[in-house]
Order: structure tokens, then sequence, then C-alpha cells
């Protein structure tokens, strides 16, 4: 997948550089590196949301375990992605809304990508504390080593970070409806480009 994003899908290069590959954004286009972490960040975030669905309502008790810890160690991997993509945003320009867009629109925008950011770290950091409170923890990474935990055994805790890290799990999930809902109008009713940029990187 990264090498799709990488090479096939920045052949179009951006406004200075046109046809060449791009890893930082500019005022206009996203780059490669922003690109990746958009969709594979979506693609796991999505993921996240469908199996913790699943393995709580589906298999078996007794196999609910095996698919939690497979569950959180993705989850680890997200935080980890998502705290590299912080980084990357504060460090790269941040391509401008298109000439002509309506105050209300920007500031729905940036609130709706700016809270994106924070629930997606608030849901993974309180399973991760979930995780550390829980007997069983989750901390056993695909049996290769052990995820340090932040929080200590404690039932009433391990309840209360679960519910809440259900809670905002699903608000999530109605952002990212709102967020996708956007990306379609620009592309079905405003046609302007904005979702071919996350995608290809062309300047808009
Ligand atoms: C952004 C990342 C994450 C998302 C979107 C997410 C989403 C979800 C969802 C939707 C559920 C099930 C909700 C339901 O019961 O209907 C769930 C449950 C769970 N998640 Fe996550 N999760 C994330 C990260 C993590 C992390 C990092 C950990 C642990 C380190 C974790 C541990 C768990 C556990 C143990 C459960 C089962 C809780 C229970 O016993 O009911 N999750 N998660
Ligand atoms: C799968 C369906 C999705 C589509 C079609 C989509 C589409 C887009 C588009 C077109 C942009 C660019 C907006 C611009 O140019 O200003 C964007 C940006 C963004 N998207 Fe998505 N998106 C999707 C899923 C997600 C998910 C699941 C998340 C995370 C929870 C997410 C988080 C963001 C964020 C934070 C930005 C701002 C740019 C950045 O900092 O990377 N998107 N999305």
């Amino acid at each position: 997948m990264l090498a799709f994003v990488f090479c096939g899908f920045s052949e179009r290069g951006t406004d200075k550089h046109p046809g060449k590959t791009m890893l930082k954004n500019t005022e206009r286009s996203w780059g490669a590196v922003s690109r990746a972490l958009h969709w594979l960040l979506a693609l796991a975030i999505l993921g996240l949301l469908a199996y913790g669905w699943w393995m709580n309502h589906v298999p078996a008790r007794a196999d609910r375990f095996f698919h939690r810890s497979i569950h959180a160690n993705i989850g680890y991997l997200v935080l980890l992605l998502m705290v590299l993509r912080v980084i990357w945003v504060v460090v790269n320009p941040k391509p401008a809304l298109p000439a002509g867009t309506p105050k209300w629109e920007r500031v729905l925008a940036h609130a709706n990508q700016g809270l994106l950011y924070v629930l997606t770290i608030v849901v993974a950091m309180l399973g991760w504390a979930h995780s550390g409170a829980h007997k069983p923890t989750y901390a056993d990474w695909f049996g290769l080593f052990r995820v340090p935990q932040f929080t200590s055994q404690n039932r009433a805790a391990s309840r209360f970070y679960e519910n809440w890290h259900i809670y905002l799990a699903y608000a999530l999930l109605a952002l990212i409806v709102l967020h996708v809902a956007a990306a379609l109008y620009h592309r079905f009713v405003k046609k302007d480009g904005m979702l071919e940029r996350m995608v290809d990187g062309r300047a808009q």
C-alpha cells in the first residue's frame, strides 16, 4: 500500500514540481507522507471500529480475549502512527481550502479535522488505560514484546476506561461519517478537486 501511495499515487507531482514525487505538503497540495498516513490510518481506524464491534458482539465469549488482544495490538500501532502524524502536521504547511470557501465551512472543516485527531488519540489512550487496569492486560504484542502499561489493575477503573473507550469510539465514528459526507459533497456537488488532491497529490 505504501509503495502504491509513494509511487503510483504521486505521478502528477505538485504545483511547483510537476511530475516529481513530493514528500512534503505545499500551500496547495498534500505530499506523499501526509497522503500515506491519511489513507493508512483511515483504513486502520475504520478497521478497528468494525473489528471492535464484531469482537464484542459476535464470537463466543471464550474467544474474545484473543480478538481483543489483536484489536489492542493494532490500536497501539495506530497510536504510534498518530503521534508521527501530529509531528508531520506541525512541520508542514497545510494546503489552503479553495478561494471563496465560506467562513462557516472553513470553521467546520478545521473543527472536524482537529476533533478527528484529538478523539482518535483519546480513544486509543483509553483503550491502553483499560488494558493496564484489566486482568489480564492486553500488553503482549503479538508474542514479540511487552507493551509497557501506565495504569495498574483495578476492576472499577478498568470498567470506567472501557465504557469511555466505547462511547468515544462511536463519537469518533459519527465524526468520520460527517467527514466522509463532506468529501463526497466536494467530489460530486462542488467538483472542486478536494478529494482528488488527497488521492494523487495534485495541486488544487
Ligand atoms: C483509535 C483506535 C481504536 C478504536 C477506533 C477502537 C474501537 C473500539 C470499539 C468500536 C470497541 C467495541 C465497542 C463495542 O463493544 O461495541 C472497542 C473495544 C475494545 N478496545 Fe478498542 N479501539 C481503539 C484502540 C484500542 C487500543 C489502543 C486498545 C488497547 C491497548 C484497545 C482495547 C480495546 C478492548 C480491550 C476492547 C474490549 C473492551 C471490552 O472488554 O468490552 N482499543 N474498541
Ligand atoms: C475513507 C473515507 C475517507 C475519505 C473519502 C476522506 C477524505 C479526505 C479528504 C478529501 C481530505 C482532504 C481535505 C483537504 O484537502 O483539505 C481529508 C483530510 C483529512 N482526513 Fe480524511 N477521509 C476519509 C477517512 C478519514 C478517517 C477515517 C480519518 C480519521 C479518523 C480521517 C481524517 C482526516 C484528517 C485529520 C484530515 C486532515 C488532513 C490531515 O491532517 O491528514 N479521514 N480526508
